[in-house]
């Protein structure tokens, strides 16, 4: 039994993954600003929920943790595109405080949720974890300087440190994401008949279910230290690397009567295929779900009305840009932090 301190971890993959980890026993601490709401996550005894936020919370939290779980920040390119200061803030700064502030209090091991998005503009297909990184945005430069600062701190101390490279995400979680291809391609389909597939649709783009990733993190933090100290590993499945088109024919395929628009926009920079052998060799482990069930599932809950294509909470970038709203609205209304009481 290990007491786990999980950053963001009310957030999509986290609302997966901590009920993965209390059932493994482990006591769990999530540290969250709950941008998404908090109701994303269960009640349960071995769980304490600590509302704050990465850049300013008490070192306090970390006494006693033998894992850090890293998954905090502003999750998406335009939603860091909203404020690059900001994004620099929390997805660096916040990233490398905690890290240090686990080092400090004597964590054993660090698992920092990166993206295969520090690829970029891939060159050639089948990149692996030493291939030449090309970050085409904010977002994914801030992940591979945070793996770097990591991997020195890592080297420099006894912590055991690992960055995961996650490809992108998809699959229901309670803390639901409308705003990741797959999942956003089948809602499009279903609520309207339609997928617009943007700058080209030749480019690659690996996936992975969020029930994969949440279980990768599991296996690494459970796993010999040895196995995975100063490891960069991509987490995927290298069938799961399709070409965004290919990725819309498979869902006007999966939801019939769905029509596709090619839209005329500029080629997207990203564009990466992506060779998952590391986790398997080192972990023994590959991810269980295709696209297709991932495609069904969602589609499936949707058809049920188990989940709310229009709940804004689902889209990151509207959520962030409602939330800077609110705070810009609060601060011109309130009076002594009072509005309408
Ligand atoms: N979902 C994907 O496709 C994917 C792919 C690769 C990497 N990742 C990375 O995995 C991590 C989790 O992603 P997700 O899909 O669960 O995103 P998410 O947006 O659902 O979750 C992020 C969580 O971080 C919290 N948060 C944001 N800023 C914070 C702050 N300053 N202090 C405390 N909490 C804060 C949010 O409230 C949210 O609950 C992120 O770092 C993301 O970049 C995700």
């Amino acid at each position: 039994m290990m007491h786990v301190l999980v950053t963001g971890g009310a957030g999509y993959i986290g609302s997966m993954l901590v009920p993965m980890l209390l059932g493994r026993g482990h006591r769990v601490t999530v540290v969250d600003r709950l941008y998404f709401g908090g109701q994303t996550l269960p009640k349960h005894p071995s769980l304490q929920v600590v509302k704050a936020d990465v850049r300013r919370v008490d070192p306090r939290v970390f006494e006693g943790v033998d894992g850090l779980i890293d998954l905090a920040g502003i999750s998406n390119d335009p939603a860091c595109e909203l404020d690059p200061e900001l994004t620099r803030s929390v997805n660096l700064e916040g990233s490398r405080r905690c890290h240090r502030l686990a080092q400090g209090a004597g964590v054993a091991r660090v698992v920092f949720a990166s993206s295969c998005s520090v690829y970029g503009h891939g060159e050639g297909i089948q990149l692996t974890e030493t291939s030449p990184l090309h970050p085409v945005s904010l977002y994914a430069r801030c992940k591979a300087e945070v793996e770097r600062s990591l991997l020195e701190l890592g080297q420099a101390t006894p912590m055991t440190v690992t960055a995961l490279r996650f490809a992108t995400v998809f699959g229901l979680a309670p803390r639901m994401r409308f705003d990741l291809a797959v999942n956003v391609m089948t809602k499009n389909a279903y609520t309207q008949q339609r997928i617009v597939v943007d700058g080209g649709g030749k480019q690659w783009r690996p996936f992975v279910h969020v029930t994969d990733v949440a279980e990768a993190l599991l296996r690494t933090l459970e796993a010999p230290a040895e196995k995975v100290r100063n490891q960069i590993i991509n987490v995927g499945n290298n069938n799961n690397n399709v070409r965004i088109l290919n990725l819309a024919y498979r869902i006007r395929d999966a939801i019939p009567g769905t029509h596709l628009d090619i839209a005329g926009s500029d080629p997207d920079l990203r564009d990466y295929n992506v060779n998952f052998d590391k986790i398997e060799r080192l972990l023994d482990w590959r991810p269980q779900r295709s696209i297709d069930e991932g495609i069904a599932e969602v589609h499936q809950a949707l058809r049920e009305g188990r989940v709310d294509p229009d709940d804004r909470r689902f889209y990151t970038l509207k959520q962030y840009v409602f939330l800077a709203e609110v705070e810009r609205t609060f601060h011109e209304v309130a009076i002594d932090g009072r509005v309408l009481s």
